[in-house]
């Protein structure tokens, strides 16, 4: 069997005063592109808070978070295995922070670079290479407030990359970008997929599935609805009734879209 990137076993888990998943589980093994998609309110921050140490569960005997086969949270280990990329990051990154001190920032987990870090010759020259790749080496002197949405993601997953890691865990990777730059974000997840690292996607976007991810796990009100093939889950029928709206899926090219369902009396105004 392969190994468990993602190991959740019926936990409990609360946000505040709400309770959020209440006997929740899920896994995801290594080599499983996988999407976890729901609507808002549906857990995924939390999913994501809870997979970044910034929330525990409620401990129980019968329950477990585990990331590689670890029980906690072992920094330096994890983070050259699972790299996660959140929106809460790029929100409280320091804007002072200089391109190339993101993404070595990196190496140690820390919000931009501290003069008691070390870096050697050959953290640099991997940094380097990572925004090369990312097509960012020309930023690596600009400041991260002054970059544009577009940029500060490409530095957030490089800052992630830079430890070379087996996975990545993302969430709405897309979002606030236009369509140019959400392109070349999505191109590069899928290169980062064909080259054999394991990509596990939250949100609430469907048109930002690339086709490399084929599992995808339907979320609703800290509950996992459905569990499969993309082809099977991604219908109109079991969209509408996950975001509790009448939708239209169409997909082309192994990516898809949502539309708004063409309603009875909307035929009334078609020629
Ligand atoms: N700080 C908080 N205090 C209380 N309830 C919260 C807090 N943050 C989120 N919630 C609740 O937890 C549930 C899950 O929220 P969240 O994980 O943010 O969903 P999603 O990211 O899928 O939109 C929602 O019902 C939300 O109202
Ligand atoms: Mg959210």
């Amino acid at each position: 069997m392969k190994e468990h990137i993602i190991d959740i076993r019926n936990i409990t888990a609360y946000n505040g005063s709400t309770c959020v998943f209440r006997d929740f589980s899920l896994t995801v093994e290594n080599g499983c592109n996988t999407v976890i998609l729901g609507p808002n309110g549906s857990g995924k921050t939390t999913l994501m808070k809870l997979l970044s140490c910034e929330l525990y569960p409620v401990f129980l005997e019968s329950s477990h978070v585990k990331i590689f086969g670890h029980e906690r949270w072992n920094v330096e280990k994890l983070r050259s295995r699972l790299g996660i990329v959140s929106h809460d990051l790029q929100n409280s990154y320091l804007t002072g922070a200089r391109g190339i001190n993101v993404i070595l920032s990196g190496f140690y987990a820390s919000i931009d670079t501290w003069r008691h870090q070390q870096f050697s010759s050959s953290d640099l020259g991997k940094a380097e290479a990572v925004m090369e790749m990312l097509g960012i080496g020309s930023l690596a002197n600009r400041r991260f407030g002054t970059m544009s949405t577009g940029e500060q993601r490409r530095f957030l997953l490089g800052r992630a990359l830079v430890n070379d890691p087996d996975a990545l865990l993302l969430d709405e990777p897309t979002s606030g970008l236009d369509i140019k730059a959400s392109l070349i974000y999505l191109e590069t997840l899928r290169k980062l997929m064909r080259s054999g690292k394991t990509v596990i996607l939250v949100t609430h976007h469907i048109n930002e599935i690339p086709p490399e991810i084929k599992r995808v796990v339907l979320i609703s009100d800290g509950k996992v609805i459905s569990d499969g093939l993309k082809q099977d889950l991604l219908t109109s029928g079991r969209l509408s009734a996950l975001f509790d709206h009448p939708l239209e899926v169409v997909s082309l090219n192994g990516f898809y879209e949502v539309l708004p369902a063409l309603r009875h009396d909307d035929e009334e105004f078609e020629e």
